[in-house]
């Protein structure tokens, strides 16, 4: 990223969204909302959002609860509503074409899921994806846990960018073709929209939820003026708090951090680019908390997963294809795909019975990075050593990568595996399982 092509200077990174949080309701709206994405000196920018902001409302629910909402669609396109991450029933997952119908402008859809995994989640448009999230069709999904950990504040931090005009809109070209082949749709504007909007005192322990809600980016983050560790990805919490350091979010992916606020003045959100810091967000510090006492960073309680029979797996290869100079891409066969494959076909990668371990290979032979995501199930990233790592949703494969993964399909349904750089997915590199 070249900052000089950011419309805005880092400094003024850190004005706050004018966006309004209500408490979880009952109905998601999607509709064209106004949203202040560049400092208030700026017009506000035309977006689309849910109940009239741009991310959507917080939903919380408790563990094992219901969520329970009624989508009404008031955008002139199709739309559906996707639970990033959520464990749940296929039925509700809010994948038009695979799951349901698209919602057409001026329609409805009552989803109704059960969370069964506590952890930091968000929903987003699963229609269009690639526009209606650049957009700003996207929200934060608390999944609380029964005894949450001692804190005195929990931010939500969604870390976005956007493609801005001189005059303050999204620029468009959305399907733009050049794009897809390369990194997906990078902004020129990156910001860390956090909620709720208070300052914190010297002292204070902190639970942040990062998301990394972007179309395409890839964001390396690092915070200052904090002292703690990464507790949980993509929800799931870790059996032991790993460093900061490092921390790397591909689109759609979450980290949860709990930290003690050791700076006296703020706290800062920053995206390492090569061309140095660019500040997304920072917390202002004021005052000191006489009361809490140092300790250790806890250790989330784990949420119930089946363990992968590993003696008894069944093992596939997904090969990561194509992108801008590729040998696929000048055939003229789709831009991107997995195993030959561009786009959805009528047969699935693979047909597992439910219960049933796979050792998936995702061999990325092209020269761009991929963020792979499966629905409705998590998957443990496979060390080096072949020990079981994080259980994520969404694992980063680089440039001439291979990473394994190992899933129990547990999770009966037809689900969406496919890259998360929604550019890419636009351009092919989608594919689905079935569990039966
Ligand atoms: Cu975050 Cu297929 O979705
Ligand atoms: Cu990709």
């Amino acid at each position: 990223m070249q900052r000089r092509n950011f419309l805005i200077s880092a400094s003024l990174a850190a004005a706050l969204p004018r966006v309004s949080w209500a408490s979880t309701p009952n109905q998601l709206i999607a509709q064209p909302v106004s949203a202040q994405i560049l400092p208030v000196d700026s017009p506000p920018t035309p977006m689309l959002g849910f109940n009239g902001s741009t991310p959507g409302p917080v939903l919380r629910v408790r563990q094992e609860d219901f969520l329970d909402v009624r989508f009404r669609n008031q955008i002139d396109q199709g739309s559906a509503v996707h639970w990033h991450g959520l464990r749940s029933d296929n039925a509700m997952d809010g994948v038009p074409g695979l799951t349901q119908d698209v919602v057409e402008p001026g329609g409805e859809f009552t989803y109704r899921l059960r969370a069964p995994d506590a952890g930091t989640f968000w929903y987003h448009s699963h229609n269009r994806s690639w526009e209606q999230v650049a957009k700003g069709l996207y929200g934060p999904l608390i999944v609380e846990e029964e005894t949450p950990p001692d804190v005195d504040h929990d931010f939500i931090v969604m870390i976005d960018d956007w493609r801005m005009t001189e005059a303050g809109t999204l620029a468009d070209g959305f399907d733009n073709l050049h794009d897809q082949a390369h990194q997906g749709r990078l902004g020129n504007y990156a910001r860390a929209l956090i909620v709720p909007d208070t300052s914190v005192q010297q002292g204070d322990r902190l639970r942040l939820r990062l998301v990394n809600v972007a179309t395409d980016r890839v964001f390396p983050v690092d915070l200052a003026g904090l002292e703690g560790k990464v507790v949980a990805l993509d929800g799931m919490p870790l059996s032991e708090p790993q460093e900061i350091a490092n921390l790397v979010l591909a689109p759609a992916q979450r980290a949860d951090i709990i930290a003690d606020v050791v700076s006296t003045d703020q706290v800062k959100f920053i995206f390492s680019t090569s061309e140095g810091p660019y500040i997304l967000g920072e917390l202002s510090v004021s005052g000191k908390n006489a009361v809490r006492q140092p300790s250790t960073i806890p250790t989330l309680p784990l949420n119930e997963t089946a363990q992968p029979e590993l003696d008894n797996a069944v093992s596939l290869t997904l090969n990561i294809e194509g992108g801008a100079m590729s040998r696929r891409m000048m055939s003229g066969s789709g831009i991107w795909a997995f195993n030959g494959q561009s786009g959805l076909t009528d047969t699935p990668f693979h047909r597992f019975e439910r219960g049933q371990t796979a050792r998936i290979n995702l061999v990325n032979e092209t020269r761009f990075p991929h963020g792979i995501h499966l629905h409705g199930h998590h998957f443990f990233e496979a060390k080096a050593n072949g020990d079981l790592g994080a259980f994520r949703d969404t694992t980063l494969v680089n440039s001439g990568e291979t990473r394994q993964v190992l899933c129990v399909f547990d999770n009966p349904g037809n689900w969406l595996l496919h890259c998360h750089m929604l550019g890419h997915q636009a351009a092919g590199m989608k594919t689905w399982v079935k569990v039966t």
